[in-house]
């Protein structure tokens, strides 16, 4: 396979690992981008899948080295990302694609603004990852990837190094209206990670004090309306929907509570944040969000966590691609 076919995974965590070892798993040779000078060669990772481990040898390249990058998944926190593209920018050239795997919102814009010219997918990832050791993934729920271009360019149809996914265990779908993805996924975890921030639980404990409960439904019912408001065909309930994500990811801790315990910024300005100013522009009150939002904000500054680089203000152009 020539070089600049190959997929390029930018981001050595717990996302970047999973999708790297699961592509080896199915036969193909990704490269796992690192930060760190002077790691080159083939390194083995472990993917612990119901608890059974296995190993899978896997390139390794530094941004300092002189590569080409056809297609490149960005699997850094949401607040690395302008960092990041602008590490892997001299790595990129007109028909390279880069892949976004951010939770959150707004910084999509930005990286379009921040690569002109450069083909940016957006996506959505529901697996559930963690890493045991510095080299060891935990597949800890079965998710879906969900890719798409936010402009639609090829009309709902996909490029053809997508086909590579197909025999992979990751379930990776194209759609032709990523921004409703983007969306649900958001509002999800906009009611989600918050509460089990502010309540230190696991998924699956949130709604076991009637009061929590209580509370979730006022916040998905509030994400519903603004849904709504942005796309007048929203027929869905966040409540469904977040209620699904709790049960399936019950035995996990949120990566709000994980990030806010290791001491490291959090996504809640691209997650919460987003949502809000979003509802601002739509001139849409959602209070329970906002206390929320001011409740987790209070509890980060508490505890001294680095606070991480906001989004960019002004993007208010989700509206007219969401009602596709
Ligand atoms: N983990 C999950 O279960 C899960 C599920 C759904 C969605 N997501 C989303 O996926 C994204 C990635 O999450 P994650 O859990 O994989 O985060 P993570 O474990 O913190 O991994 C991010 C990795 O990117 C590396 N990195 C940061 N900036 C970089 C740069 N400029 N160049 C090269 N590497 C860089 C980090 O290195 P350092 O450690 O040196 O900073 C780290 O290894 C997040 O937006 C998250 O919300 C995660």
């Amino acid at each position: 396979m020539m070089e600049q076919s190959d997929i390029h995974i930018l981001g050595a965590g717990s996302i970047g690992q999973l999708i790297a070892c699961h592509l080896a798993k199915a036969g193909l040779d990704p490269v796992l981008v690192v930060r760190q000078p002077g790691i080159c060669g083939r390194q083995d990772f472990c993917l612990v899948e119901e608890e059974i481990t296995r190993n899978f040898s896997i390139r390794v390249k530094s941004l300092e080295q002189s590569f080409r990058a056809r297609v490149v998944l960005v699997c850094v926190k949401a607040w690395q990302l302008r960092q990041a593209l602008d590490d892997i920018r001299p790595h990129l050239d007109e028909h390279s694609e880069v892949v976004l795997l951010q939770n959150g919102m707004g910084h999509q814009q930005s990286a379009s603004e921040q690569l002109p010219g450069t083909g940016i997918i957006s996506g959505s990832v529901t697996h559930g990852a963690w890493l045991s050791a510095e080299r060891q993934v935990v597949h800890a729920g079965h998710g879906t990837i969900m890719l798409g271009y936010r402009d639609n360019r090829l009309n709902g149809n996909f490029p053809p190094w997508f086909g590579q996914f197909e025999n992979t265990a990751l379930s990776v779908h194209w759609s032709g209206n990523i921004d409703r993805v983007l969306w649900r996924k958001l509002a999800i975890n906009a009611v989600v990670n918050p509460l089990t921030l502010l309540h230190q639980c696991k998924n699956g404990e949130l709604l076991d004090q009637p009061e929590v409960e209580k509370q979730f439904g006022h916040l998905c019912r509030e994400a519903d309306r603004l849904l709504a408001r942005l796309d007048y065909r929203w027929r869905e309930s966040i409540e469904t929907g977040a209620r699904e994500v709790l049960r399936i990811t019950a035995g996990n801790w949120s990566s709000m509570v994980q990030d806010y315990r290791a001491g490291k910024p959090t996504e809640l300005d691209y997650i919460n944040g987003y949502l809000l100013a979003e509802a601002g522009r739509q001139g849409l009150e959602l209070p329970n969000h906002e206390q929320l939002h001011r409740r987790a904000r209070q509890m980060l500054a508490d505890s001294g966590a680095r606070e991480a680089a906001k989004p960019a203000a002004g993007q208010g152009a989700f509206s007219s691609h969401f009602r596709k």
